[in-house]
């Protein structure tokens, strides 16, 4: 199965992707890596791991819809059958996502469905959780709201700055997104309503 990884920041969840691929732990190809912003450093990183790129920057197009279509197009040339949204910083339409329905991952550095959006440690931390975590969930139109896959969770402890609460989040999200992956390339995830049976 051909995954294409979406990521628009440091890609650390990408580069544990490629590690796991290496390690033999995912057994579908990383065919191609999509971001929206060209200096990023997921990008270095596939291009480090031999991994095509596609750049497509949203102030390139008129429409959201041309947007997305001109990635629609190189996901059909390269046959994806996954998409894994590692730290991509845009909301697909609801289009997109019907045309990928159920191929489509996120990961949240959160326990879902509390503290949603793009600062989900920076709003748990300050809201003063003693447990946070993360989620694996399908990416459905609502955001962060989809059936969800796997969660970890990470306490907060009296020491914990945001700094160090991040740091042991991304290090979860590293052992877990790998898994969700390989769990959804041997077609063990049925979903059931809300609820994703691992068969
Ligand atoms: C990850 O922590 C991921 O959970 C988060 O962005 C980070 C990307 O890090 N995603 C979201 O907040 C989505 N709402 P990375 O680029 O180093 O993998």
């Amino acid at each position: 199965m051909n995954i294409a990884i979406f990521a628009s920041g440091s890609g650390t969840n990408l580069q544990a992707i490629i590690d796991a691929k290496g390690r033999n732990e995912i057994k579908g190809e990383i065919a191609l890596v999509v971001s929206d912003v060209p200096t990023c450093l997921a990008l270095e990183r596939a291009k480090k791991a031999g991994i095509k790129r596609l750049v497509v920057e949203r102030k390139g197009f008129k429409s959201k819809s041309d947007f997305e279509k001109e990635i629609m197009r190189n996901l059909k040339k390269e046959n994806i059958g996954l998409i894994a949204l590692a730290g991509y910083m845009r909301i697909l339409s609801a289009d997109f996502i019907k045309s990928y329905e159920n191929k489509i991952l996120n990961i949240h550095p959160a326990l879902l469905p509390s503290f949603k959006g793009a600062h989900g440690i920076k709003d748990a931390f300050e809201y003063g959780v003693k447990i946070t975590g993360l989620t694996v969930h399908f990416v459905t139109a609502d955001m962060d709201a989809g059936p969800i896959i796997l969660q970890s969770a990470v306490k907060v402890t009296e020491d914990d700055t945001e700094e160090t609460l991040a740091q042991a989040i991304h290090k979860e999200e590293h052992k877990i997104y790998p898994r969700a992956i390989q769990l959804f390339i041997e077609g063990r995830l049925k979903i059931e309503g809300r609820r994703v049976r691992i068969i």
